[in-house]
């Protein structure tokens, strides 16, 4: 327990954390020594590109006065790599440049030069799968809000490992409430744009992980479904795949597009539909897609059982599909 939060794997991730710690530098400097730190991947020192180049993790350093430290201004992507290979770079790259637009953050690489960058990132961790995380931060400025104040934007990407819900619940499923904090109107913040401030989906999280939930279902304002914390939702209804138009607050997610592609390859009909919360709880099945998250059922939501109360048969089809397609 700590802060009042406690979740799932906790345990998983406080072991990992005890291990930075208590494993001399001998073993953080040994990446062949994989036998003993295959459970603790965050104690090898990896390779941050940061503004232009490689560098050592322990070189890869913001300024406290980044409006990304100060404002949370700033724009992301959550990318994975299998086998070695990016799964839709260009994609996340794309979003990636439509949020800076947005943001009217000037990019000092190329859209060529960002993605090259990614993949020397992915290289140089020497690892066949992970996760990359790229942020884009204002840069730095002074205590002001002025964007103006800040001339140059910095980059960093990092390419690690990720584990984001214990094994079980990929084969059970996970829990899910809905959340007080509703999503706001584009007119407030924009969901399109995946920026650094998180506040709202983290204030969504924290419900969740203090009612022992996998995650919360986060409605917008006019109480309609719209997406969940991190993640894009789906259900199954009389053998339909249905997720909310993404007018409804949802981010256009990566899984997401994919899986509408799988659908329509699978010869599954799958259409955007407004949903509420009744939809949910009535669905035969319902699930999650994200690129950390990928694809993974959900079984409950407040209490009620989705369906089975397990992974639905179209979940499992589509799921199936996505570890191939990931691969190839
Ligand atoms: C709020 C939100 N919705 C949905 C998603 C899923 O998008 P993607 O599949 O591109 O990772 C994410 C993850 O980035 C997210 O942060």
């Amino acid at each position: 327990m700590r802060n009042g939060l406690n979740e799932p794997g906790e345990d998983f991730i406080r072991t990992r954390m005890v291990c930075v710690f208590q494993l001399p530098n001998f073993f953080l400097h040994k990446r062949g020594n994989r036998s003993i730190i295959d459970s603790v991947t965050y104690c090898t020192i990896m390779k941050i590109w940061f503004d232009g180049k490689l560098v050592d993790e322990k070189e890869a350093k913001t300024s406290v006065f980044d409006h990304a430290t100060l404002y949370g201004d700033g724009c992301f992507e959550g990318i994975r790599f299998y086998s070695g290979k990016i799964f839709r770079l260009e994609e996340h790259i794309v979003r990636l440049f439509n949020s800076m637009r947005y943001l009217l953050i000037d990019c000092p690489w190329s859209f060529e030069e960002v993605c090259a960058a990614t993949q020397e990132t992915v290289d140089a961790s020497g690892m066949q799968d992970g996760y990359i995380r790229l942020v884009v931060t204002r840069g730095v400025g002074d205590l002001g809000l002025n964007p103006r104040n800040c001339p140059k934007p910095s980059m960093f990407i990092i390419a690690q490992n990720i584990s984001l819900y214990p094994k079980e619940m990929y084969e059970n499923g996970l829990s899910l409430i809905t959340s007080s904090y509703r999503r706001p109107n584009p007119d407030v913040l924009c969901q399109q744009v995946k920026s650094l401030n998180y506040l709202n989906s983290i204030s969504a999280k924290i419900e969740a992980v203090q009612q022992g939930a996998g995650e919360a279902l986060m409605l917008n304002q006019r109480g309609n479904v719209a997406e969940c914390t991190g993640d894009n939702i789906f259900i199954v209804k009389d053998g339909v795949v249905i997720t909310p138009p993404l007018t409804e607050g949802a981010l256009g997610g990566i899984t997401r597009h994919a899986v509408q592609d799988i659908c329509v390859e699978l010869g599954i009909p799958c259409e955007e539909k407004v949903l509420n919360r009744f939809d949910i709880i009535c669905a035969d099945e319902c699930f999650l897609t994200g690129t950390a998250a990928e694809v993974i059922a959900a079984t409950s939501l407040d209490g009620r059982t989705i369906g089975t109360g397990r992974a639905g048969t179209i979940t499992k089809r589509i799921l199936e599909r996505f570890q191939q397609l990931v691969r190839e």
